[in-house]
């Protein structure tokens, strides 16, 4: 925390008074704290129990402009290396979760490029309403990240979850988020999400259960180290918020096919997530088929081996695969692994519970090349994929791999 530029926003709850806490522990820790707080967080706290616990002024209004060289909350946006919100309340988050900035906080939170962390604190029924959750949900799709409340008892007389996470904890989290945070910085890399899809005529085609969550993940946790991504999707109903990452749409595996091998000769690592058809229609029909008796047969052709023409390919990249099995995930897995000539493979065995398609968690096995095995517990398939991360990152340099 050594010198690191921290803007708290306080909210308008009963755990504002943790807040001085946290402040004078960021303080002592090194780092240069400013507070800006909310209308409602002033009922709690006076501002000037934070002006004396940071050594700084406190941010309250807008349109209390003190230097006139200066926009007070771009200037504190700009500022900052870190902007925490602890305790956040349900307003707060529904605001920025919708673009609203109409205080000195929220206008600030919106102008900002730093990392943004979200400390919630409420009754524990606000804390599970679909709205919430919605909102949180949205938020961090945009980037931002959550520290997630304790449970226990809680000021309003509720026991559960909605009670500020303590202050040491807090700096914990960002701490080790932060360590975390660049490790990526200067590479780039290159993604595939996502099914495809196979035209048999202008209604139909073939594909399958891919909704491309694990590829998103990992281009969202790459672009959040710090890495330069380009992400090759199939259809998904996936939005990417994150400006460093590059979003190519595709249709077909000889679509996804072309894109990746123009992308791949510049990059240092590309995961290849994407359940790509294996087979596609001979024949496709410019009209629509239309039925008739007895039955109908549709001959299929193999489509092109992405990962495995990259893995032939290849020079400097490190190539990974992905191997989505239901039996003998390990033995399927490392048989690709070699097959291809990857550097590494993610076994997925999507019979277990809480793996596979769909699924907003994940658990899988990372195998390298010299068939090191490392498990990956169950986890959000964003925190699957910074561990993932971190695995190639300990490969690449290795030279023994
Ligand atoms: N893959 C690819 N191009 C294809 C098919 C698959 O690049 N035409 C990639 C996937 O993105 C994934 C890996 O290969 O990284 C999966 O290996 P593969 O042997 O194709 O898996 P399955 O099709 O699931 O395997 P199989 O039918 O051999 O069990």
């Amino acid at each position: 925390m050594q010198n690191k530029n921290i803007v708290l926003g306080v909210t308008g709850g009963i755990a504002a008074y943790k807040a001085c806490a946290l402040t004078s522990k960021l303080t002592q820790q090194g780092a240069n704290v400013k507070v800006i707080m909310t209308k409602s967080a002033m009922q709690f706290v006076s501002p000037l129990t934070f002006q004396a616990l940071s050594r700084n002024p406190v941010y309250t209004d807008t349109f209390d402009e003190k230097d006139p060289a200066k926009i007070a909350h771009i200037d504190l946006a700009d500022w900052a290396d870190i902007v925490l919100l602890a305790p956040a309340t349900a307003n707060v988050i529904g605001k920025i979760a919708n673009g609203i900035a109409d205080d000195m906080l929220t206008t600030t939170i919106l102008a900002t490029k730093a990392a943004v962390y979200i400390a919630p604190a409420m009754n524990v029924n606000m804390y599970g309403h679909p709205a919430v959750i919605k909102n949180m949900q949205q938020l961090t799709d945009y980037g931002y990240h959550f520290i997630e409340p304790g449970a226990g008892y809680l000021a309003c007389g509720w026991i559960g979850k909605g009670r500020l996470e303590e202050p040491e904890t807090i700096i914990e989290v960002i701490k080790s988020h932060q360590q975390t945070n660049k490790l990526l910085a200067g590479k780039k890399v290159l993604v595939s999400a996502g099914p495809t899809r196979e035209k048999i005529d202008p209604v139909r085609f073939f594909t399958n259960r891919s909704t491309g969550k694990m590829g998103f993940a990992l281009a969202e946790a790459a672009a959040e180290m710090g890495a330069e991504v380009t992400l090759v999707t199939g259809p998904v109903a996936l939005d990417i918020f994150q400006n460093n990452i590059t979003r190519i749409d595709v249709t077909t595996a000889e679509e996804m096919f072309h894109a990746m091998e123009a992308a791949f000769p510049n990059q240092d690592i590309v995961i290849k997530s994407a359940a790509v058809a294996d087979y596609r229609p001979k024949q496709t029909y410019d009209e629509k088929l239309k039925k008739k008796d007895g039955n109908l047969q549709i001959e299929l052709e193999r489509t092109t081996d992405i990962l495995k023409t990259l893995g032939e390919a290849k020079t400097d990249q490190f190539l990974v695969g992905f191997a989505a099995e239901t039996q003998d995930p390990k033995d399927y897995g490392k048989d690709k692994l070699l097959r291809k000539n990857l550097d590494a493979i993610v076994i997925n065995n999507v019979a277990q519970e809480g793996a596979g398609f769909g699924s907003d968690t994940n658990v899988v096995t990372y195998l390298n090349r010299s068939l090191k095995e490392h498990e990956i517990p169950l986890n959000s398939k964003k925190e699957v994929a910074k561990e993932i991360y971190q695995l190639i990152l300990h490969d690449m340099k290795d030279e023994s791999r």
